[in-house]
């Protein structure tokens, strides 16, 4: 006999199967929970198709979704076991639950029904781990799980305007959600790109503003698709999400991004704008100049009925009123903007424009609206830069910056620093093996990395951290599996971030968990990058013993082999167990096998010494920090990049020259100096201007230039290529060399980043 609840039984058609595989069930699951007190020994709770599943009517949601989580049923078992939902848990915390398992039952009880349903899903998580046994079942020691949230908001982000997800694909993205144990879903609707949002006071925001006639290719161009972008939520259909996340105890917070990102409203109601258009929905990513015209009264009716209707729509306690990158040269010209300046005698004073004070009484116009519709406003932290009502909530993008001075001015505060929480940045260096991002790197390891109470905040401070909140612009994310495969496995560090104490975090732990819960991605069909399985080798010259040293790691129970002549590392290839110290010319393959003998993605670097190699690199200007790694030893580690550039295997510089001494191990006859860099015209690297070359003869203490040479500027048009220079000079012996090499300064105007410094990337000096 088989069944939930009896009210479920009328729901669910009479008999629930319940599932059965067997062994190994892992409750230290992702996030993992505050305790674990398991007393293996007592008879386990079996879980087999015979298991019952028992909850009151107001849980039956979460039963339901329990057992539409279990394996499925192979084999009967021999005890009807019952897994027993309750909320009636005393609890401080009320997202707190306990799972206490017993011979005959096992009972998930929260201090809610969201705080059971994350029970839930952790019991879900920790049946990913299991092996079936013999007979089918599950067996589940006896003991006793305590888990509680961190922090109470724990939120995603998803931005639905650079390009439309329907209804599904929302939905599947708040099911990701629910599985990470995140309860906050920030909804961006509206922006330049499109407006997703149905108004029913103002119908051209979506009749004119959800569709844009196509999209500029790549970041910046040449050049524009054609490819029509269109598609909004009705309120309906946005009532249906609404439900369908608060099923799974997730806050919708809509965002209406005011006063700028606003275009797609401008091009449906052109008179909002200073200018009055005509606007068009935009092509272009960035930040348009075209922004709301706060000069004007029907400005402000268009903002208290769009925000109006959004309050009524969404129940949640929270709208987001943007507030973000908002250019004020349009309001500077405007004399609409000027006269409300001078109406409300707003003044440039203590640093503070007169028109930054007009942003100001805009958010504070929405913050009113949104407070008279009981709800509370969430703002970027730009609503600093004027007086932003004390009840504003701040998210923090601007690093780390926006918190601090947020907590500093008593905001609540939501942390989401865009170095450890923007899942729109490359994952990986790989570049050639990932999709195209919007630059940056962001690993899994980084994010888990994050701390969102800073050292020096003190209790009360701490008081008005929210939480976290990751997210995720879509200007190159066009479909769910890239938007899977942006967001996990990083929303599995977020979720540790935001849930976990941070006493309990351990990034290499972490790592080795996350397995089984990639089995439940996996099961789920989801979309992920599997980096953190990847074994990761470092490098380190090693100049007393000249020679490159490597360490590799990968996950426990996985085994890395190498090769040193090129070839594909197999099992059987060398195996890794110590750090191998490199002497000479070789092609590196690194790859580890899982415990299956599947391989992972091969590593391939080659190590090429010259006498500069090993040698002592000293440079005078740093490169961009972005782009600086390891600094100098990198350019005489013996080691050259592919085009790649974000490899790590390249120093980029820009506005400084590349201004680098070698001293030599020993002196040498040298007749020619190389470098390299990467040209790449749609991300602004290119070729050096100039570089001068000086030795340093042996025996002597002057210097003499050695060679000098000027560069053509780079073909517009050129194809991402490596480019080479040898400086040659009359055979020498010299002890140290000093290259200068001058980037561009700015690109010329038919560059595709004309008007921009140049970027010129480095990764090895070599002489012969
Ligand atoms: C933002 O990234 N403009 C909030
Ligand atoms: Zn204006």
């Amino acid at each position: 006999m088989k069944y939930l609840s009896h009210l479920l039984l009328s729901a669910l058609s009479a008999f629930i199967p319940v599932g059965s595989t067997a062994g190994g069930i892992d409750f230290r699951t992702v996030p993992l929970p505050h305790s674990i007190a398991l007393t293996p020994g007592d008879r386990p709770f079996s879980l087999t198709c015979n298991t019952i599943i028992s909850a009151a009517d107001s849980l039956s949601s979460e039963a339901a979704m329990l057992e539409s989580w279990l394996p499925i049923a192979t084999a009967p078992g021999a005890r009807p076991g019952v897994i027993s939902l309750r909320a009636d848990l005393y609890d401080a915390n009320p997202e707190a639950y306990t799972i206490e398992i017993a011979p005959d039952t096992l009972t998930i009880n929260g201090a809610s029904a969201a705080a059971t349903f994350y029970g839930v899903q952790t019991l879900r998580k920790a049946l990913a781990a299991a092996t079936p046994a013999v007979d089918g079942s599950i067996d589940i020691p006896t003991g006793r799980i305590y888990d509680y949230p961190r922090f109470g908001y724990r939120g995603m982000h998803f931005d639905v305007a650079r390009h439309f997800f329907p209804v599904d694909s929302v939905k599947s993205y708040l099911d990701m959600m629910a599985l990470h144990g995140l309860n906050r879903f920030h909804w961006h609707l509206t922006d330049d790109q499109g407006w997703r949002v149905e108004i029913k006071s103002r119908p051209r925001l979506t009749e004119v503003g959800s569709r844009r006639e196509g999209t500029i290719i790549g970041r910046t161009g040449p050049g524009y698709d054609g490819i029509p972008v269109e598609g909004y939520y009705s309120q309906q259909e946005i009532a249906d999400i609404i439900a369908y996340a608060a099923r799974r105890h997730i806050t919708v917070i809509p965002e209406i991004d005011l006063p700028s990102h606003m275009q797609a409203a401008l091009a449906s109601y052109p008179e909002l704008g200073c200018t009055g258009g005509p606007y068009e929905v935009w092509q272009r990513w960035g930040i348009s100049p075209d922004v709301l015209c706060p000069g004007n009264d029907e400005t402000m009716r268009f903002l208290d009925d769009v925000i109006s209707e959004v309050a009524t729509l969404f129940p949640g306690p929270n709208i987001h009123i943007g507030g973000d990158e908002c250019p004020r040269t349009r309001w500077e010209e405007c004399p609409k903007c000027q006269k409300r300046i001078r109406d409300l005698r707003l003044e440039d004073r203590d640093g503070v424009t007169a028109e930054a004070r007009l942003q100001g009484y805009v958010t504070e116009y929405a913050c009113d609206v949104a407070r008279r519709h009981g709800k509370r406003a969430i703002g970027w932290d730009e609503i600093l830069e004027s007086n932003a009502p004390d009840d504003a909530v701040v998210m923090s993008w601007h690093s780390v910056t926006g918190g601090l001075e947020g907590v500093r001015r008593g905001h609540q505060v939501i942390m989401t620093p865009s170095q450890y929480c923007y899942f729109d940045y490359f994952q990986s260096p790989d570049g050639p093996d990932e999709p195209f991002a919007v630059g940056g790197l962001n690993g899994v390891d980084h994010v888990y990395s994050l701390e969102p109470v800073l050292p020096d905040f003190s209790d009360s401070d701490a008081s008005l951290v929210l939480g976290c909140q990751a997210n995720l612009w879509t200007e190159y994310v066009r479909t769910l599996s890239h938007a899977q495969y942006n967001v996990l496995p990083r929303m599995a560090a977020l979720s540790e971030v935001a849930w976990t104490a941070p006493e309990l975090k351990d990034y290499e732990d972490f790592r080795r968990r996350l397995l089984p819960l990639m089995a439940v991605y996996d099961s789920c069909g989801y979309n992920y990058a599997r980096h953190v399985v990847e074994v990761a080798v470092d490098f380190e010259p090693d100049a007393q013993a000249e020679a490159l040293v490597m360490t590799c790691s990968a996950l426990p129970g996985y085994s890395i082999r190498y090769t040193l002549d090129g070839s594909e590392p197999t099992p059987a290839s060398t195996a890794y167990t110590v750090p191998v110290s490199l002497r000479s010319d070789c092609v590196i393959k690194v790859n580890a096998f899982s415990p299956e003998g599947r391989p992972g993605r091969a590593t391939c670097d080659t190590l090429a010494i010259t006498p500069l190699t090993f040698g002592i690199c000293e440079i005078v200007s740093q490169p961009y920090y972005v782009y600086a790694f390891k600094g100098a030893p990198q350019l005489v580690d013996g080691l050259h990049g592919t085009k790649y550039f974000r490899t790590g295997r390249w120093l980029g510089f820009s506005k400084s020259p590349l201004d680098a001494t070698v001293t030599m191990r020993r002196p040498a006859q040298l007749s020619s100096v190389t470098f390299r860099t990467v040209v790449k015209p749609v991300d602004a690297l290119a070729d050096a201007a100039s570089a001068t070359l000086y030795g340093l003869p042996a025996g002597s203490d002057t210097w003499i230039e050695l060679a000098s040479e000027t560069y053509p500027p780079d073909d517009p048009a050129a194809d991402h290529h490596i480019s080479t220079h040898t400086l040659s000079f009359e055979p020498r012996e010299l002890s140290a060399i000093r290259l200068v090499a001058e980037p561009v300064a700015m690109l010329p105007p038919e560059h595709p980043q004309g008007g921009w410094p140049a970027l010129m990337f480095v990764d090895e000096i070599s002489a012969r």
